[in-house]
C-alpha cells in the first residue's frame, strides 16, 4: 500500500534523510520510531505531498506522491506534527468546511462530521470556537479532520502529543481500531507507544533506517542476549568466582539485598546456564531462592541502537573534518 523507495531530502546542505526505503502492506498499522529530529516529519511530509525529496521514489495505492499527488491526497488522511487549524471557526463549521474541500456533499457531510465527532470524543465542543479548545482538543479535531473522507490509508505524526493519560489510551485503541479498516502509518518517539498499538515498527536515527520489525522480532535482536537474576544465600565472592566459571556466563554482578547476593548475570544467547547455577548452589549448600531470565526491553534497544547510529554520524562527521 505504501512503497518508499532511496528516499532522500535535504535542507540546504544538511542531510534530513539519507536513503530510506520500506513497504507497508495493507491493513498493517506500522510505527516510525526514532529520536527527536530522525526524519520522521521529513519522511511523512514527503509522503502527503507537502514536500518533495530530492531523490527516490513514494508511491501510495500504486498513485506517485510527486506526479500523482491529487489522488494521494484523496486516499490519505494525515494528522500533522503541529495541527494547522482555522482558530475563529467552530468545530463543526470547520469540519464542515473541510468536508466540502473533498467534495463530500450536503448529506454526505452530516454523515461524515457525526461518525467522526463519536470516533474522536468531540461531542461536547462540537459547537466551540477552535480557539478556545485546549491543545489536546486541538489535537482531536486534527484526528477527526483525518478521518472525515474515510481514507484508505492514515498517516499521523505524533498523534498522542498533548493528549492527558486517559485520552492517550483511548486513542491507542481507536488507532487499533482503525487499523481493522485502514492502513496506518504514525510515527512517534514514545517507544510504550508503538509497542502498543503497531504491527511493527521501522526505527530511523540520523535519517536512516537502523532497524524494523514486530516488537518480538526487535527484542529477539537485542544485543547481548538476556540477563538471568538469581538469589543465593552464602559467600559472595565464592558465589560470584562459582558462577563466573559456569559455561555461557559472560559476567557476574553482586548485590547485597537483606542478607542474600542478589546476582544479575548476563549470558551468551546460545546457552541456558540455569540448570548448572542451580546444580552448584545444591552442591556447594548455599540456599537459592529465586531464578529467572530477564530479557532484554524494546527500550534498551531503541537507546543502544539510536545511540550506535548518531555515534556513526559523528564518526563521519569527524572523519570530513579530518579529510
Ligand atoms: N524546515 C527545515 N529546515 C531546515 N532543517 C530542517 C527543517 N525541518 C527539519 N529539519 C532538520 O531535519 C532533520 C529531521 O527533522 P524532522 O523534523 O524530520 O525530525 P523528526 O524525526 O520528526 O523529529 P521530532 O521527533 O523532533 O519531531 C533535523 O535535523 C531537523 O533539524
Ligand atoms: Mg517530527
Amino acid at each position: 500500500m505504501i512503497h518508499v523507495q532511496n528516499l532522500t531530502k535535504y535542507y540546504g546542505d544538511r542531510k534530513a534523510i539519507d536513503g530510506i526505503s520500506f513497504h507497508i502492506q495493507e491493513g498493517e498499522i506500522v510505527g516510525f520510531l526514532g529520536p527527536n529530529g530522525a526524519g520522521k516529519t521529513t519522511t511523512i511530509r514527503i509522503l502527503t505531498c507537502y514536500m518533495p525529496a530530492h531523490s527516490g521514489s513514494a508511491k501510495i495505492a500504486g498513485f506517485d506522491v510527486f506526479t500523482q499527488s491529487m489522488d494521494v491526497r484523496r486516499i490519505i488522511g494525515y494528522l500533522p506534527e503541529n495541527v494547522p487549524l482555522y482558530t475563529a471557526m467552530r468545530v463543526r463549521e470547520y469540519l464542515n468546511f473541510r468536508g466540502k474541500l473533498h467534495g463530500l456533499d450536503h448529506n454526505a457531510r452530516a454523515a461524515a462530521i457525526k461518525r467522526v465527532t463519536e470516533l474522536a470524543w468531540l461531542g461536547d465542543f462540537i459547537d466551540r470556537p477552535i480557539h478556545q479548545l485546549s491543545k489536546g482538543m486541538k489535537q482531536r479535531v486534527g484526528l477527526a479532520d483525518a478521518l472525515l473522507h474515510d481514507p484508505k490509508v492514515l498517516i499521523l505524526d505524533e498523534p498522542t502529543v498533548g493528549l492527558d493519560p486517559t485520552q492517550i489510551r483511548e486513542t491507542r485503541n481507536l488507532i487499533k481500531k482503525l487499523g481493522e479498516r485502514h492502513t496506518i502509518l504514525l510515527s512517534s518517539h514514545i517507544l510504550p507507544e508503538v509497542e502498543a498499538t503497531c504491527h511493527r515498527t521501522i526505527i530511523v536515527a540520523g535519517g536512516k533506517i537502523v532497524a524494523s520489525g514486530s516488537p518480538e522480532e526487535l527484542k529477539e535482536r537485542i544485543r547481548g542476549g538476556s540477563r538471568i537474576i538469581t538469589e543465593i544465600a552464602g559467600p559472595s565472592s565464592d558465589i560470584s568466582t562459582a558462577l563466573k566459571s559456569v559455561n555461557g556466563v559472560k559476567k557476574v554482578e553482586v548485590q547485597s539485598v537483606n542478607g542474600w547476593n542478589r546476582l544479575l548475570i548476563e549470558t551468551n544467547r546460545e546457552r541456558d546456564p540455569r540448570e548448572d547455577i542451580v546444580r552448584i548452589a545444591s552442591q556447594k549448600n548455599w540456599s537459592l531462592r529465586e531464578i529467572r531470565f530477564e530479557h532484554g526491553s524494546l527500550e534498551e534497544f531503541f537507546v543502544e541502537i539510536t545511540a550506535r547510529q548518531l555515534a556513526g554520524a559523528r564518526a563521519d562527521d569527524a572523519k570530513e573534518v579530518t579529510l
